[in-house]
């Protein structure tokens, strides 16, 4: 590494971060391999063995494959310095087979999936993995359920309730919608969002979208969207819907 490279790290902090980054590492070992062999003395290979399919790469039978994906929710959990945190908890939408919030449980977190009734796969990997899941359709300008208390942490990668990959995919004022009812109802008052869009057929965000996060004081990175915590919390709103 050049001088000047090492130099600047060290001038905006870098260095340390990565020090940090492997202390942590040391402290709180997360080992993907270690957490399949948990899962198959639990009756992982029967579900792999039920919903496998070589034939579809693409479609929810590829998270059969825990191996990969459990090393890729090792990874999130670490970029989201959620291996240095106290126990929060963390509500994960759209959370697909539940593996980013199995490795969250290692951390000591408590943890919440909510997702659609379909495919059945993602229920017996929650059953499995021993964590609670909120069946939920999100729809725009809905709020969501009442989830039985609120959240430090909120979570949704490759995001699809935004109607993603259809002609009305969410634009500023779906998203000023939901991002409320989250602010006012879901999260705790240092509650923290990240998001993980999907690309659309222009990227990820239109220009007016990324605007409108960059007003909301996101951090706006490609597909990363992160709202650190706010400064105060409007009141709750009464009567909320129960979940189906
Ligand atoms: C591409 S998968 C991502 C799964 C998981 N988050 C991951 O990254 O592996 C999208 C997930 O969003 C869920 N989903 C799609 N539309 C939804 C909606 N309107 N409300 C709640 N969940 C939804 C799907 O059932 C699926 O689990």
């Amino acid at each position: 590494m050049e001088l000047s490279h090492k130099i600047n790290k060290l001038r905006t902090g870098e260095a340390w971060e990565s020090l940090l980054d492997s202390y942590y590492r040391w402290r709180r070992p997360l080992n993907p391999t270690e957490m399949v062999r948990i899962l198959e003395a639990k009756g992982l290979e029967q579900i792999r063995s039920k919903y496998a399919n070589p034939e579809d790469k693409k479609g929810w039978p590829k998270y059969v494959d825990a191996d990969h994906r459990l090393e890729l929710a090792v990874k999130q959990a670490r970029s989201l310095r959620l291996d240095r945190r106290r126990s929060l908890r963390i509500l994960d939408l759209g959370s697909g087979p539940g593996y980013f919030l199995f490795v969250c449980k290692q951390l000591g977190h408590q943890v919440m999936g909510l997702d659609l009734d379909w495919p059945p796969m993602y229920a017996e990997l929650f059953e499995m993995m021993e964590m609670p899941r909120c069946l939920w359709r999100i729809e725009p300008f809905q709020s969501l359920p009442d989830l039985g208390g609120r959240f430090d942490f909120l979570t949704a990668f490759a995001v699809c309730f935004n109607a993603h990959g259809s002609d009305h995919v969410w634009g500023p004022k779906e998203w000023e919608y939901f991002l409320d009812d989250l602010e006012k109802n879901i999260l705790s008052e240092s509650g923290e969002i990240y998001f993980e869009l999907n690309p659309e057929p222009w990227g990820y965000h239109t220009p007016e979208l990324r605007e409108f996060f960059r007003q909301r004081a996101a951090h706006v990175e490609g597909k990363r969207v992160s709202f650190k915590p706010r400064q105060s919390v409007p009141p709750a709103t009464p009567s909320r819907k129960r979940p189906g």
